[in-house]
């Protein structure tokens, strides 16, 4: 059975861990980590079956089968080339990190030549799956837009630095259009979803993303539009928020815990 480690028992590290624990995935929950121990033992208290340890990655990395990051992007420099040294795989949710090309460019070279996978979850997005086919071809454009409601967009650097009122704005408004290698410093807010697109299609500097403001939406809505040699596809997905916590949407939760069952799985469904 695979044994699993994980690093951040916020909103989506408790996620997976009921989930395992309820045998949604199967899997031995061995170890838990945070900085934080008041989230630990929130954490195990709310777990009826698994009794993980609790140890540090250093400490964890050379007992399981996979490290799963879901605690911030600082944390992916500290412990994701550790476990990879050490022959294990490695499951990240912190994907905006993957920003910083150079580290991009280490963790892929750790993973080939430790022989090791790193799974990057679709998180709020979907439409991966076609985005990974019609890359065998060619693509001649990713567009990522995503539509918030304007407080959804409040300090965010870009809306500081360009000092826009988001009170004042009454109906749909583009805010931001650029690549995704921008939008990511402008945006922090996105950069997960930007990076994981990214990743999977044609890169930073290629991947365009559209900002909006709509005074019209409670919810964060994500379309992608693919364009290549397959045809064309859009995606849309409307967020709703996790229950446990209202900045994070449920859907990135949701696909930590199918990345998860997908691995420890002996049936493959889907790209
Ligand atoms: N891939 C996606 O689509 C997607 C979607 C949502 C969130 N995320 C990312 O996943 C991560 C977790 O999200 P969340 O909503 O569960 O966050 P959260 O704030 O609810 O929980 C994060 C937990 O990690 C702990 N932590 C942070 N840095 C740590 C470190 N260096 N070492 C040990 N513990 C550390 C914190 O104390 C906290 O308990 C974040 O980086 C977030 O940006 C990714």
């Amino acid at each position: 059975m695979l044994k699993i480690g994980l690093i951040g028992c916020g909103t989506i590290g408790t996620s997976i861990c009921k989930a395992i624990d309820d045998g949604t995935i199967e899997a031995e929950l061995f170890s838990i980590y945070d900085r934080n121990m008041d989230d630990v033992n929130r954490l195990l208290s709310t777990l009826k079956r698994s009794r993980p340890q609790v140890m540090e990655a250093a400490t964890m990395i050379t007992e399981i089968d996979i490290l799963v990051e879901c605690a911030s992007q600082e944390a992916v420099y500290e412990v994701i080339p550790a476990a990879l040294h050490a022959h294990c795989d490695v499951m990240i949710m912190s994907v905006g990190a993957f920003a910083d090309q150079n580290l991009y460019r280490t963790i892929r070279g750790l993973a080939k030549d430790n022989n090791c996978k790193v799974y990057l979850p679709s998180g709020a997005i979907v439409g991966l799956d076609g985005l990974k086919s019609s890359s065998i071809e060619d693509i001649y454009s990713v567009t990522l837009t995503t539509q918030k409601p304007p407080s959804g967009l409040a300090g965010a650097p870009y809306i500081i630095r360009n000092e826009i009122d988001l009170d004042k704005i009454n109906g749909k408004t583009v805010i931001f259009e650029g690549p995704a290698s921008e939008a990511v410093k402008a945006f922090p807010a996105n950069v997960n979803v930007a990076a994981t697109l990214s990743i999977a299609g044609i890169g930073f500097e290629k991947t365009k993303v559209k900002i909006v403001a709509n005074p019209a939406l409670t919810r964060n809505i994500h379309e992608i539009s693919v364009k290549g040699a397959f045809g064309e596809f859009t995606t849309r997905v409307e967020n709703v928020p996790s229950p446990s916590n209202p900045k994070s949407s449920y859907l990135a939760s949701l696909s930590a815990i199918a990345t998860l069952k997908k691995i420890s799985d002996p049936f493959q469904t889907g790209t």
